[in-house]
């Protein structure tokens, strides 16, 4: 990389309106003599040549001060997110800047948020965790983009190297070890000899024990919305981490390679089913046990434990030689939850369960009668299960191709309606 410092924040992965705002936001700390950068993810974006996410930066006075006069020199709104010293700034056309105050960090406990003092850009960086996010470009006018790196960044960046910026900086937040799987999956960075060594004797320590479940589900979100978060998820397993989170949760890893070989890059429905490729392997009580520990949502807990329902009820009976017409494989399938559905086709893609998956999901979930509830309530079906139970068996018949029309289901209800001794009341 030949860019030289001055220029990086005239580089292509800012768009031009990026750019003349943090030149406006220089101007305003110019004025009020303080420094300002922007910092971390989006210089070492920058650097690396790619598009930049939100605008991160940072102050050397009250984060609040800085959004409140810059806001009335640019327009648009702030909010402020008191407990962490830290505005969004929200200038106008969708743009974001999180502002934040230099602050030096000191870490009461290992795994407790940090204690906040304001403080130099040099602390600020010197907190952060691997030098290729502790690199900060001046905004002022007169060093606009002016490259701050005082731990090498650049070059482990030129290397691609992971590197932390001292020896307890697992130890002040373990949730780094989790950050240096993703950034070591997602750049292909190598880990520096010293750091890696860090990162097993924290995790290997317990360190994540102090971690909240939340945080750490929090970082496995980050994880999974990866372009490709398949990687990462690897690495979890070959750095032993499912076990640093929860002893119990140690999934063979050929099975989960295969799985997430199965899924691919990405999976077309929601996110999480990646992560569940790592549940498959092991007891449901560990599934539970983890979900547990990681205090996870009702989406996730339905899915897992829809895991083993599917496991235990569906799985063979989908698999079987024997012919299954459409509404059976509809019935089969119609609770299991979109995530399940794709790791099993993920088990084994061309296998027969997989094609049966893949013909519930393209067409026979899409699938409905066309005489809906009222229609039926008018020929003297009572409200209810016996509403419900016709417009399963109606739906049944169309999967079958028993029923075409909307006169043949007025039929087939009609006779159900007769043989049930019901009324025939709006006819
Ligand atoms: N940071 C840190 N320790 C953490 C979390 C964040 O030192 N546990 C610092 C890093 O300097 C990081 C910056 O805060 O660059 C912003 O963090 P975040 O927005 O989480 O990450 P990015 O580096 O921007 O990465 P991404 O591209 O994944 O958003």
């Amino acid at each position: 990389m030949t860019t030289e410092p001055a220029t990086i924040l005239s580089m292509s992965g800012l768009a031009p309106e990026d750019v003349r705002l943090l030149r406006k936001l220089g101007e305003t700390a110019r004025a009020r003599e303080v420094g300002a950068y922007v910092v971390g993810g989006v210089v070492r974006d920058l650097l690396l040549g790619g598009d930049v996410g939100d605008l991160d930066v940072v102050v050397e006075e009250r984060a609040q001060d800085f959004v409140e006069a810059a806001t009335r020199e640019i327009g648009g709104t702030y909010k402020l997110y008191a407990r962490f010293g830290t505005a969004l700034l929200l200038p106008g056309g969708g743009v974001k800047v999180d502002v934040a105050t230099a602050r030096s960090e000191t870490y009461a406990a290992p795994g407790a948020l940090p204690d906040v003092e304001p403080g130099t850009i040099s602390e600020d960086l010197v907190r952060r965790d691997f030098t290729l996010n502790a690199m900060a470009a001046s905004i002022l006018p007169d060093d606009f983009g002016r490259l701050v790196d005082l731990h090498h960044g650049r070059e482990d960046l030129r290397d691609g190297v992971l590197r932390v910026l001292h020896e307890g900086s697992f130890t002040d937040d373990p949730t780094r070890v989790l950050r240096a799987v993703r950034f070591h999956a997602r750049f292909g960075f190598s880990i520096e000899p010293t750091t890696e060594a860090l990162l097993h004797q924290s995790a290997g320590s317990g360190a994540l024990d102090t971690v909240s479940g939340e945080r750490i589900m929090n970082e496995l979100v980050l994880m999974l919305a990866e372009t490709d978060p398949r990687p990462a998820l690897l690495k979890l397993l070959t750095w032993n981490l499912t076990t640093a989170v929860r002893p119990c949760w140690t999934p063979g890893h050929a099975e989960v390679e295969r799985l997430l070989a199965g899924l691919g890059p990405r999976t077309d429905g929601t996110r999480m089913t990646p992560l569940l490729a790592l549940l498959v392997p092991v007891e449901p009580a560990c599934r539970e046990s983890v979900m547990d520990r990681l205090k996870a949502g009702r989406h996730l807990r339905d899915a897992v434990r829809d895991l083993g329902c599917y496991e235990s009820r569906t799985a063979a009976a989908l698999a079987t030689e024997r012919e299954l017409s459409r509404s059976e494989i509809h019935g089969l399938l119609r609770h299991h939850s979109l995530e399940v559905l794709e790791l099993a086709t993920a088990d084994n893609p061309g296998g027969r369960a997989a094609e049966r998956i893949r013909l519930y999901t393209d067409e026979l979930s899409k699938v409905s009668t066309l005489l809906t509830g009222a229609d039926l309530l008018t020929i003297g079906f009572t409200e209810g299960l016996e509403v419900g139970s016709m417009l399963d068996e109606l739906r049944r018949a169309r999967l079958d191709g028993l029923v075409a029309s909307r006169d043949d289901e007025m039929a087939l209800a009609r006779e159900r309606l007769g043989r049930s001794g019901g009324g025939e009341a709006g006819t």
